[in-house]
């Protein structure tokens, strides 16, 4: 399987980082790698970025499950792709949290994201009182069978296991861990979507840097990662897709 490094730029960006996006696409054109690059962006800078991508691929953060309509401040997934985008994040546990979005909820915004064209990355993960409680891989199990549409395919859709622990704090699971939790994901997608759930990529994210992501990109079942703070600087982030190489 080819594998996927998915920078997620969260809220940052300003027109001057769009000399990141071209930095990395001059690097792809130079050193042709053997997966696929994505970039998730602000909304605002989708077009722009599109324009400096060369065959980066660039994709959204959220979207609505509409395709349009009286919903002041959100972006459709329609309106993601009319911009360029060829993805979009959806499930982040930061939307889980801070906008308290539910597996329901999530999964009508990846069946907009399937229906407007785009993969859809549908984020999973505990927080740090469910793997204490040993719960851990019950929890990402349920989360993929309550936001992964059915129906599904294997080409527009990606899981990214990110426990909330993990994610912008420095700490990783270990390599066993990220192996079993990524092995009962499997299990789960197999179990939602049959033959697809058996194709559909499995990212690993939660503090992926140039010093770990050779090891974790070797684990069982993980088809890529899903890359905050590390994919901001083109420098860090290439040094990430190197290790996956
Ligand atoms: P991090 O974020 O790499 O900064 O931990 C990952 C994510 O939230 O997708």
């Amino acid at each position: 399987m080819r594998p996927l490094i998915a920078g997620n730029w969260k809220m940052n960006g300003l027109a001057a980082d769009l000399a990141e996006i071209a930095a990395l696409s001059a690097w792809a054109r130079r050193e042709p790698f053997a997966g696929d690059l994505l970039i998730c962006l602000p909304a605002t800078l989708l077009s722009r970025a599109v324009a400096a991508a060369g065959q980066i691929a660039i994709g959204g953060q959220d979207c609505h499950p509409q395709a349009g309509g009286a919903f002041t401040g959100d972006v459709a997934a329609e309106m993601l792709a009319d911009a360029g985008a060829s993805a979009v994040i959806v499930g982040h546990s930061e939307r889980r949290l801070a906008h308290a979005e539910g597996d329901d909820l999530i999964a009508a915004k990846a069946r907009a994201a399937h229906r407007a064209g785009l993969l859809a990355i549908i984020c999973v993960g505990e927080s740090l009182a469910e793997r204490k409680a040993g719960d851990a891989l019950g929890v990402v199990a349920a989360q993929v069978a309550a936001s992964v549409p059915s129906g599904s395919t294997a080409a527009r859709t990606a899981i990214a296991y990110e426990p909330v622990w993990a994610i912008g704090t420095g700490l990783t699971p270990t390599i066993e861990q990220i192996e079993e939790a990524h092995v009962a994901l499997r299990e789960a997608l197999v179990l939602a979507l049959g033959e697809a759930g058996a194709g559909a990529p499995i990212l690993y994210g939660g503090s992926v840097k140039p010093a770990n992501a050779a090891e974790i990109l070797k684990v069982r079942e993980v088809g890529g990662a899903l890359v905050g703070g590390a994919s901001l600087k083109a420098e860090d982030f290439l040094a990430i897709v190197r290790a996956a190489d």
